[in-house]
């Protein structure tokens, strides 16, 4: 199937794999682009040299272009973007709009630059700076996340802006293809739904959470880290909802010193990434702490497989899917209930 991102990026099918931290390494981007998607590295769970070697590992097993992600607002982006360049990776995705110059680095380094956006004067903005594209997640889409759904903000940035738009948030099959294709999007990306893969490296035993989970099962909080984050709703998540700002800081502080001990961070290192990604934001101290934490909280699951301890984030889409494909009979199922929707619908 041929759309502007099949066009942009050289892939066969119109399917982004999306950068999730802790889970979208090289062992599920290579089965992405051996599969004909595109693939995307979560760099922000990794060091640059990390992001080398995986970058490296993706380059050994497959021709097929591929991705990294990264955040705009990390004090080495420009390290990375750097290893970008010098690694030649086809696209840079980032988390949060990126600035103007590091999309002009990038492109004239002839690296594809393709933003994700959740609200239509940031697709504006990238846009007008040179973006390639842009990925617009609606609230429904897992980990950090708005409040207006795919339905309504996709087709107003379709208006807004002149460049192929990727949609996400709620997808996971190849009817939500055919409908993101139908309001004007170039192709879908998905992160839920590629998590749940047999080469999606995540313990069985968090996936098994995630294939149980009904739609009441997963809910946006602020509770964790301050910003809108969508995840399964586990008993920590209740605790952190339902605790008054006194236990909820001795909690943070708890379970600080637990992943203090795991990363090796100083608590002066930790209380300074709390404070840089509270930047304007009314957090509590409890919820500082755990927003320097947000990246461990993440690992204990994805990693660690710590249903207890860890954050699980997670789309409602979730709620839809019950099953561990290969990634490659994914996407062929994707594309073929595709095709058979399209020739279905009724003739205009
Ligand atoms: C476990 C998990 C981790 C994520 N980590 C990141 C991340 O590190 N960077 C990022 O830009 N988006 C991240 N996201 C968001 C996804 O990249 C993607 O935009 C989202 O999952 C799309 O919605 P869907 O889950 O309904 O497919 C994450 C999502 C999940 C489920």
């Amino acid at each position: 199937m041929r759309t502007a991102l099949t066009d942009l990026v050289g892939v066969r099918h119109p399917i982004v794999q999306t950068g999730m931290g802790w889970v979208s390494g090289p062992r599920l981007v290579t089965a992405t682009a051996r599969a004909g998607a595109l693939g995307v590295l979560a760099s922000a769970t990794m060091s640059p040299d990390q992001l080398r070697s995986a970058v490296r590992e993706v380059r050994s097993r497959t021709g097929e272009p591929f991705g990294v992600n990264l955040r705009a607002d990390a004090g080495d982006a420009r390290e990375r973007v750097r290893i970008i360049v010098e690694e030649g990776v086809r696209v840079a995705s980032f988390a949060l709009a990126p600035s103007r110059e590091l999309i002009a680095e990038l492109k004239d380094a002839g690296v594809i630059v393709i933003p994700s956006v959740g609200a239509v004067r940031h697709a504006e903005k990238v846009a007008a700076w040179g973006a390639d594209a842009v990925v617009v997640q609606g609230g429904e889409g897992g980990g950090h996340t708005g409040s207006v759904a795919t339905t309504v903000l996709l087709p107003q940035v379709v208006d807004a802006v002149d460049l192929p738009v990727i949609a996400a948030g709620g997808f996971h099959d190849g009817r939500g293809l055919i409908a993101a294709l139908a309001f004007g999007a170039a192709g879908v990306a998905m992160g839920t739904r590629f998590l749940l893969t047999a080469e999606s490296t995540v313990p069985d035993a968090v996936k098994a959470r995630y294939l149980a989970a009904t739609a009441r099962d997963i809910t946006l909080t602020t509770a964790v880290d301050g910003l809108p984050h969508r995840m399964l709703r586990t008993e920590m998540v209740a605790a952190l909802e339902g605790a008054g700002r006194l236990r909820s800081l001795a909690q943070a502080v708890r379970r600080a010193s637990g992943f203090r001990r795991l990363s090796g961070l100083s608590w002066p290192r930790m209380v300074r990434e709390g404070l840089a990604m509270r930047h304007g934001k009314d957090l509590s101290w409890s919820q500082t702490l755990l927003a320097a934490n947000t990246p461990m909280l993440l690992r204990a699951s994805m990693v660690d497989g710590r249903t207890d301890l860890g954050i699980m984030a997670a789309g409602q889409v979730a709620a839809l899917i019950d099953d561990l494909p290969t990634v490659a009979a994914l996407v062929d199922r994707i594309m073929t209930e595709a095709t058979r929707t399209r020739t279905t619908l009724p003739p205009p």
